[in-house]
């Protein structure tokens, strides 16, 4: 039997998970809401924030696991991408607790984890499967060959999606993150109400800037005619962004499966808790007869199910690091 702890620090959720032999059996996810006031993630804060939740978060998730920390045959960390201070809390707790208890240490790239949630639960998909993983600082198309073998085919060039998202609601008055709030006003708005310019960036690359500056010289021109005109039309505002960021991400995912003859095709991170982009991709799978993965709400956002989900996987290939492993702002596979 193997019993993995999987600790998940890399922005703004404080996040511990228990994977019994590559099933989770618990995964708590605290969240900071002190970010809010400030329309982002304050690094310093992030990082005091984390200090605190850790603790609690990990004996929540021994708790709900029912398992003993001597029970732990292995401890998986995030070592980024991310916010240096905040993965610098997960990171020495990991170190930590595997120098303690003498077990191995397991490094986890997050943005393979967001694609290995989908190994959490089945349907999972066989590989190669093509992954499109939309998050608050990330934007790619991956193929995805083996659990650890992954390729970037495609991704954004400025801004990543989660970015457009938050910084269209910043635009519209809205609170961080903006992302689920556009989501929201976006059911009850029609996406023709207005049109965003789609930019045209060759290959597989995207491009988020231009929808940006866009939506900022807009929504600027109207409510010098009309004070009111956000609050009058916000949910047309709202459905009319989204519709346009997702027609920017399904135009590139249609390239790549023709490019690649891939089939089975999963989305991943934040972004893909949209609603838009799920039903949209699922209607679009559907038409273009794809298998599409969808990963359950609660293994979009960041999550340590899948930090060990994939600690897990490397705990099975005893791809183990040494207490000499930092972590790291910038990382790529
Ligand atoms: O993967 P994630 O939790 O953190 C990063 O690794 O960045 O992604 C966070 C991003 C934020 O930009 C947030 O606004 C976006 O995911 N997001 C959404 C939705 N839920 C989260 N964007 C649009 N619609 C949503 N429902
Ligand atoms: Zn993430």
């Amino acid at each position: 039997m193997a019993i993995i702890l999987g600790i998940e620090s890399s922005c703004d959720e404080t996040s511990a998970a228990i994977c019994i032999d590559g099933e989770i059996r618990s995964n708590i996810i605290a969240n900071q809401l002190v970010h809010q006031h400030y329309g982002g993630v304050v690094p310093e804060l992030a990082s005091r924030a984390h200090q605190q939740n850790i603790i609690p978060a990990i004996q929540e998730a021994f708790s709900v696991a029912k398992i003993s920390k001597n029970e732990v045959d292995a401890v998986a960390f995030t070592r980024g991408p991310g916010l240096l201070g905040s993965l610098l809390v997960g990171t020495s707790f990991a170190k930590a607790f595997a120098l303690a208890k003498n077990i191995p240490l397991i490094e986890v790239n997050h943005m393979q984890a967001h694609i290995l949630a989908h190994f959490v639960e089945n349907p999972k998909p066989d590989f190669p499967f093509l992954c499109l993983t939309v998050s608050g600082g990330h934007t790619q198309i991956v193929k995805v060959n083996d659990y650890f073998n992954m390729e970037i085919v495609g991704q954004t060039l400025d801004d990543a999606a989660g970015e457009a998202f938050d910084k269209s609601a910043k635009i519209l008055g809205l609170p961080y993150p903006g992302g689920p709030l556009i989501d929201q006003y976006a059911q009850s708005g029609s996406a023709e109400a207005y049109s965003f310019p789609e930019p045209q960036i060759p290959g597989l690359d995207f491009s988020f800037s231009g929808l940006k500056t866009s939506i900022l010289y807009f929504v600027q021109k109207n409510v010098k005619a009309d004070p009111d005109f956000i609050q009058k039309n916000l949910p047309d505002i709202c459905a009319s962004i989204q519709q346009r960021i997702i027609s920017i991400l399904l135009a590139k995912l249609k390239r790549a499966v023709a490019e690649y003859q891939i089939n089975q095709i999963a989305i991943a991170g934040g972004v893909s808790a949209n609603s838009g982009l799920r039903n949209a991709l699922q209607e679009l799978g559907e038409k273009k007869g794809w298998q599409v993965f969808i990963p359950k709400f609660e293994y979009c956002t960041d999550n340590a199910a899948m930090i060990a989900i994939a600690g897990y996987h490397k705990f099975l290939k005893k791809d183990y690091v040494d207490q000499s492993i930092a972590p790291l702002a910038r990382m790529t596979f």
